[in-house]
């Protein structure tokens, strides 16, 4: 059974003058359970929207979805899943009774709820501020109080819009490992990220979002592993093919870039003529290659 799905979900703002924007369109996505998967798309994609139509906040003009197996909106489904707003605001408590306030409305009561709330702080290493008023905290002190409150209640499905947005590496690190944690205890996330490399390291999948719609989809690792080229390190330059670009001689071995489809006839002209063969690989992509060609609507790839 999937965590998440989202089926043909359109939504439409109306603003004050009765422009109309229409900030999902025909949205498909699905979510299995188990998984960290990221949500990259540019600013105004309708990442947020999407989040919020799947928690309830924000009701779908058309179409329908599921959170945990239950219809959007759904009361019941709520209390199994943590979720951290793109901006957390929250009363003038300290973080600790923020924490405790926000475990005891998802049911927990002492001692687990003390005990929660101590551990949470240290994972995202706010027990030395836990007992300052949050309404004090920077905005990555906040984000951190707001990612602890997501996990108060050990949810099956995290769902976390900017997780790491204003975030130190050191927090960002902490961070990761709460997330590695719950994934390997198998619970699942969803998360939206502009950054990148935190992606690259903790996603299993990617979902691309332009302009409304899921354009590309895939295995972080697929998808890094996307490119076209290859390249061929030989132990001579006899026999170099044609198509050989990006070459490079160091000592007795040349390097160099040839289209995946040529690889063969490449590797039979360079025995041919002598040669030694050394080293063949796919060339990898950064994510952030991958995500301009997406977003210039030549990724190759496959659209869900
Ligand atoms: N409450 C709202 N009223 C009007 N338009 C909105 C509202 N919320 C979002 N939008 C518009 O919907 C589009 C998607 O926004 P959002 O979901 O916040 O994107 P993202 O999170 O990917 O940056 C944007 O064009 C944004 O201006
Ligand atoms: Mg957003």
């Amino acid at each position: 059974m999937p965590v998440l799905e989202f089926e043909h979900i359109s939504k439409r703002y109306r603003s004050l003058f009765r422009e109309e924007r229409w900030a999902l369109r025909d949205f498909s996505l699905l979510l299995e359970a188990g998984e960290i998967v990221g949500f990259l798309g540019p600013n105004g994609a309708g990442k947020t929207t999407a989040i919020n139509i799947a928690v309830g906040l924000v009701h779908a003009t058309s179409g329908s979805g599921t959170l945990l197996g239950k219809e959007f909106g759904e009361v019941s489904a709520r209390r199994r899943v943590g979720f951290l707003p793109e901006s957390p605001a929250y009363y003038h408590r300290n973080a600790r009774a923020t924490l405790k306030m926000c475990g005891a409305l998802n049911g927990l009561r002492e001692p687990e709820l003390s005990r929660r709330a101590s551990q949470l702080l240290a994972a995202v290493g706010l027990d030395d501020e836990a007992e300052r008023n949050v309404g004090k905290f920077s905005r990555g002190m906040l984000q951190r109080v707001g990612v602890a409150q997501a996990f108060i209640n050990d949810p099956d499905l995290l769902i976390l819009d900017e997780p790491t947005s204003a975030l130190d590496p050191i927090s960002r690190l902490h961070i990761r490992r709460l997330l590695l944690d719950a994934r390997n205890r198998g619970k699942s996330v969803f998360l939206s990220s502009h950054q990148l490399s935190e992606i690259e390291l903790l996603c299993d999948r990617i979902f691309f979002v332009q302009a409304g719609r899921v354009v590309a989809a895939g295995s972080t690792g697929e998808l890094l592993r996307s490119s076209e080229a290859c390249e061929i390190t030989v132990s001579n330059t006899n026999g170099l093919p044609a198509s050989a670009v990006d070459i490079q001689r160091q000592a007795d071995q040349t390097t160099f870039t040839i289209p995946v489809s040529e690889q063969r006839a490449a590797i039979e002209q360079i025995w041919a003529a002598g040669g030694t063969l050394i080293r063949v690989a796919r060339k990898t992509k950064s994510l952030e290659e991958v995500f301009i060609d997406v977003m210039n609507g030549n990724s190759g790839e496959r659209t869900p």
